[in-house]
């Protein structure tokens, strides 16, 4: 049976092993290790895919910040989420990132921010960023920089470019 959870604080190293065999490098592993290491951490945002006692799967929202006119507004980024390869295409993915974003809106957030492949994310309602007035900080096909307002009209009044931590910028 699959179950979606909370990592535990002494999972860390697991979940980079799963990271680090989903994206076959370490580059996105050292980026978990940097956000858990960050002060945008959100320890109740690190969420595993546990199937039969095995982690196979994680997914991590952490804070950052849309630069407006009237001040930074905080958002979420989604990054990494990771699937084993033996265990990719059985709706892992999915389940991680359904459930992920539900946790971030019962915590309060209002949106999140992914750039990602903008064939899959749209079914979870990303939309392109651009169509909320939201920017990327960095030169990326405009279909791939998404959002997903969590609330209806959450982004309606916020217009501005988002700012991700040096980590991000790494990978
Ligand atoms: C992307 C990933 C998390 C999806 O998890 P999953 O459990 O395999 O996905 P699901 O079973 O929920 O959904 C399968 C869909 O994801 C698509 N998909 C798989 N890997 C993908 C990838 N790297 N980029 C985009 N789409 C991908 C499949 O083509 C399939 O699409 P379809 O439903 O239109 O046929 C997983 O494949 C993975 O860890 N990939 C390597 C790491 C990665 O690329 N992470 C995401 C960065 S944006």
């Amino acid at each position: 049976m699959l179950i979606i959870r909370e990592a535990h604080q002494d999972e860390l190293n697991e979940i980079k092993k799963v990271v680090a065999a989903a994206f076959e490098r370490e580059d996105e592993a050292n980026l978990v290790q940097a956000i858990y290491d960050s002060p945008y951490f959100e320890a109740k945002l690190s969420l595993v895919a546990e199937l039969n006692g095995q982690i196979v799967g994680h997914i991590l929202f952490s804070r950052i910040l849309i630069h407006t006119k009237e001040g930074d507004r905080t958002t979420l980024a989604l990054a990494p989420v990771s699937v084993l390869p033996a265990f990719q295409n059985q709706a892992i993915g999915a389940e991680l990132i359904t459930e992920g974003l539900k946790k971030c809106a019962e915590l309060g957030f209002g949106h999140v921010v992914v750039l990602g492949h903008p064939n899959y994310y749209p079914r979870f309602g990303f939309v392109p960023a651009s169509t909320k007035n939201i920017k990327a900080p960095f030169d990326v096909p405009d279909e791939a920089f998404m959002v997903c307002e969590l609330v209806p009209d959450a982004l309606a009044d916020i217009e501005g470019m988002v700012l991700y931590p040096a980590a991000f910028l790494d990978v």
